[in-house]
């Protein structure tokens, strides 16, 4: 038994030592002896030598492996670091607010935030600044109270990137008391646009804590 155990050891330091990286084979000096001296022996280094060989493998594997988990956990962080969503509203919780009707077009600054993830939306500017370049998706919803039927009525505002308008939702008619309009957009930006509502001369928007009037937008997917 101990004759085995050496013979076993000894065969396992030749098989290390005459490893070729890729065939397997060894020298048929000293590895072949012992084979003819003793069948057990042989059988060890064998095994060793597959051993061997299935250790590169998976050393090999796992390399492969790490690199992949390396590359997915950036895409990951990536995605965390670019996450980007805001919705707000023009009404507070306490108080009716009106915006308009103006001479010139102005900026709608919504003062009741419902979420800002990636803090894009500038609450004393009105604008959203795209943070990354993508494609974003947006939604205007605008509401008026002409305070009573007969008054005109004029719910209306602009999406605009970068002063230009995008789409404009319009109501007007001389029957109702209140109305709304609501538009969604998906829009390819580069990081930097700016994305605004605008009111145009003539519209008339009020709001309370119901939120009728809300803008929205996130980012569906990062393009670089
Ligand atoms: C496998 O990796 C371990 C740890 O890095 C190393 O000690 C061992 O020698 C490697 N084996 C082979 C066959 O490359
Ligand atoms: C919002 O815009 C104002 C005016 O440009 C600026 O002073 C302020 O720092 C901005 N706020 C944030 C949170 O970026």
């Amino acid at each position: 038994m101990r004759a085995i155990t050496f013979l076993c050891l000894l065969g396992a330091t030749v098989a290390q030592y005459d490893w070729d990286g890729g065939q397997g084979t060894t020298k048929p000096g000293n590895n072949g002896n012992v084979c003819l001296t003793d069948s057990a022996s042989c059988g060890c280094c064998l095994m060793q030598k597959q051993m061997y060989r299935m250790e590169a493998f998976f050393n090999l594997s796992l390399n492969v492996l790490e690199q992949d988990l390396e590359r997915a956990t950036a895409t990951l962080n990536n995605i965390r670091d670019s996450r980007s969503a805001f919705s707000v509203s023009l009404g507070s919780l306490d108080e009716h607010i009106c915006v308009g009707v103006n001479r010139e077009k102005a900026v709608i600054v919504y003062k009741h935030v419902f979420i800002n993830l990636g803090g894009g939306y500038n609450t004393t500017t009105g604008v959203f600044t795209v943070p990354r370049s993508g494609v974003y998706s947006f939604a205007l919803t605008v509401y008026s109270d002409a305070g009573s039927p007969g008054n005109s009525l004029d719910a209306c505002a602009s999406v605009t990137v970068n002063g230009v308008v995008m789409a404009g939702p319009s109501d007007r008619n001389l029957q109702d008391q209140e109305d709304s309009a609501t538009v969604v957009l998906a829009l390819r930006l580069q990081a930097g646009d700016r994305v605004a509502v605008e009111l145009p001369p003539g519209c008339y928007l009020c709001d309370n804590k119901a939120h009728y009037n809300t803008f929205t937008g996130f980012l569906l997917y990062a393009t670089n």
